[in-house]
Parts: C-alpha cells; structure tokens; sequence
C-alpha cells in the first residue's frame, strides 16, 4: 500500500534520483527518468534511461542502478528512488521489478514525478509471489 510519509534517507534517495534524471538520454520517448538505489551499508548508486536508435536496446534507468551496485561488489539492496516527468509517481515497469527482486526482496520503493505526490510502498507489494533465486536451490557464487 501507498505510504504518506517519508523518512530523511528516502529524501536523500530521492535527491540523488532526481539528480540522476538530469543525464537521462531519452531523445526518443522524451521521458526522462532517474533512479538510484541504497544498499545495505549506506551507499547510494545512480541510474538514468539510456535509449538507442534501436530502440529496444533502451534500458531503464532502475536496472542502470542496480547494475552499478552490483558492479560496485554490492549484492544486498535496501531500497529503490524513481523518478520521472510529470505530476505521476513512475513506477517502475515489470522487468525492473524483476532485476531489483533479484537483489533486495524486502526493497523499500520510492516514486515521484518533477511535482505532484510521493509515493512509498515496497517490492513485495508491487512484485507479489514473485520468482527469485531462492527457487533455484542454492547456486555457485
Ligand atoms: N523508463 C524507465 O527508465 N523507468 C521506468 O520505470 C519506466 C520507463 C524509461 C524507458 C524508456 O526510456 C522511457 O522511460 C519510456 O518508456
């Protein structure tokens, strides 16, 4: 469910998104979005849209994040910030839902627009029953 409030750390969260919005390259969709995601111990990884003239090789800005996390050694994420144009909340499309699983199953995300409301519920609400690697057994690595 869609909370009202929000702590100081998803402000911060959503700062660093909305900062990470300002180098969205999004020439196609003109639709801008910025991500960033926190991990367990604190650090903060940006993420913005990267489209291509072939347009399905865009990707979203929230896999863009999570991507720099895990290259950055970071395999345990706490919570998602999304943002994008308009007075709407973004919320995150179903494939990004399935790549922040993957790395934060109890994700806190946070969604806004340039104005309008904030909203925060988690990962479980918004992926319920959801795949992950704890049914694969457990794996190499
Ligand atoms: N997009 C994101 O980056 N994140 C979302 O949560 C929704 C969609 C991007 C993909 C594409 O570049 C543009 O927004 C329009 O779909």
């Amino acid at each position: 469910m869609a909370e009202a409030w929000l702590r100081d750390e998803d402000e911060a969260l959503l700062a660093a998104a909305r900062l990470a919005r300002e180098r969205a390259y999004a020439p196609y969709s003109r639709f801008p979005v910025g991500a960033a995601v926190r991990a367990a111990d604190g650090r903060i990884f940006q993420g913005c849209n990267i489209e291509n003239a072939s347009y399905g090789l865009t990707i979203c800005a929230e896999r863009v994040a999570v991507f720099q996390a895990v290259a950055a050694g970071v395999r345990q994420l706490v919570a998602v910030a999304v943002v994008g144009p308009g007075d709407e909340p973004c919320r995150p499309c179903g494939a990004c839902r399935q790549v922040l699983r993957e790395f934060g199953l109890e994700m806190r995300v946070i969604m806004a627009g340039e104005d309008g409301p904030v909203e925060v519920t988690t990962l479980d609400e918004l992926l319920p029953r959801s795949f992950g690697p704890d049914h694969l057994g457990p794996q190499p690595g």
